[in-house]
């Protein structure tokens, strides 16, 4: 009688085919269950004469172990089976997990807010290579190799490229795009430069704009008019400026421009960038006939402006890429 029962319940399981994980785990109460099939057998083998108990024992041992199998291997075919949202216990109306998409740097939001300022009148893109020879970085912009002017900027040599530098600013630019021999030019050059230098408001590596425009008759007082429309755009109307006389060895004239801020509560300047009449000499070293054509120059610091706009007085945080402060230039 146990042993039809045996054989009946073998040839049960391997007839059903479950279609779900669901029907799965009903199959597997049905055989397995503390009620189930092969434990009543186990409750069955009381009744039987103990002669033949161990013949009996082992057919239920051995049933047991093709139902585990037999269950196990269903198991892989209905997982594997499984359509997303079939009766699996997934509710597709469900919200989905929220994947943040990210965000700007606070660095290249103000780089296309400058690239937009000065796109609006006529500026096009140019840009140089981060390692560049000495005669672009320096020669060229009046900068001879004993010129005391070198040493303004601290600079990274390159060991295995004689004559090279990572470019200590992006007035190279200005050579690059003179010499292509096209004009009028009228140009800005956004892009990364590196000095010797680390502290609270200077870093190895930071951001500049160049600008360039030349063209016959280009005077002081276009580039201050370029510039009083770029802080009027940038900054807002009424925003406090001035220009101060400076010196660099490219241009002449030589100002640098400085916009107040509030520093630990007490109105102050601070410098934003440096700019000039592009030296004659410098038109001639880069083939442009300085007779007939004159231009003017300036150069931006992209961390400044960010800084004075966010208000920002360690130059670092742009470059630690903690996640809670860029945090605060996601769009909402
Ligand atoms: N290259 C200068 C610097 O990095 C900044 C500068 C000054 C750029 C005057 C100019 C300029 O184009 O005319 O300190």
């Amino acid at each position: 009688m146990l042993k039809e029962k045996i054989e009946k319940a073998y040839a049960e399981i391997k007839a059903t085919i479950p279609q779900s994980e669901a029907e799965l785990e009903e199959l597997r109460i049905k055989l397995l269950g503390k009620k189930g099939l092969i434990p009543g057998f186990y409750a069955q083998l009381k009744e039987v004469p103990n002669e033949q108990k161990k013949e009996f024992g082992a057919l239920i041992n051995n049933l047991k172990t093709e139902a585990t199998d037999w269950l196990e291997n269903l198991k892989t075919k209905v997982v594997k089976a499984r359509k997303p949202g079939a009766d699996d216990g997934t509710d597709m109306t469900l919200p989905a997990n929220f994947l943040s998409i990210g965000g700007m740097h606070p660095l290249s939001i103000v780089r296309q807010e400058l690239i937009n300022i000065f796109g609006r009148i006529g500026f096009d893109i140019s840009e140089g290579n981060e390692v560049v020879d000495e005669w672009t970085n320096f020669t060229a912009l009046n900068m001879p190799h004993d010129h005391p002017a070198r040493d303004m900027q601290d600079t990274f040599f390159v060991k295995n490229l004689d004559q090279h530098v990572l470019r200590t600013h992006t007035s190279g630019v200005q050579v690059q795009e003179m010499l292509k021999g096209k004009l009028p030019i009228r140009t800005i050059s956004p892009g990364m430069v590196f000095r010797k230098d680390n502290d609270a408001t200077h870093s190895p590596f930071f951001h500049q704009i160049e600008g360039l425009y030349i063209d016959e008759k280009v005077s002081f007082k276009d580039l201050k008019q370029t510039l009083y429309y770029f802080v009027k755009e940038q900054f807002g109307e009424g925003t406090k400026f001035r220009l101060r006389p400076s010196y660099f060895p490219f241009t002449e004239p030589s100002a640098e421009m400085d916009i107040e801020w509030n520093k630990n509560g007490e109105s102050s300047w601070m410098e934003i960038l440096g700019c000039g009449m592009v030296d004659p000499a410098v038109l001639d070293n880069c083939g442009i006939d300085s007779k007939k054509y004159s231009g003017f120059a300036f150069g931006i610091g992209v961390e400044r402006i960010a800084m004075l706009k966010y208000g920002i007085n360690d130059i670092r945080v742009f470059y630690e890429n903690d996640i809670r402060f860029l945090k605060q230039f996601i769009p909402a």
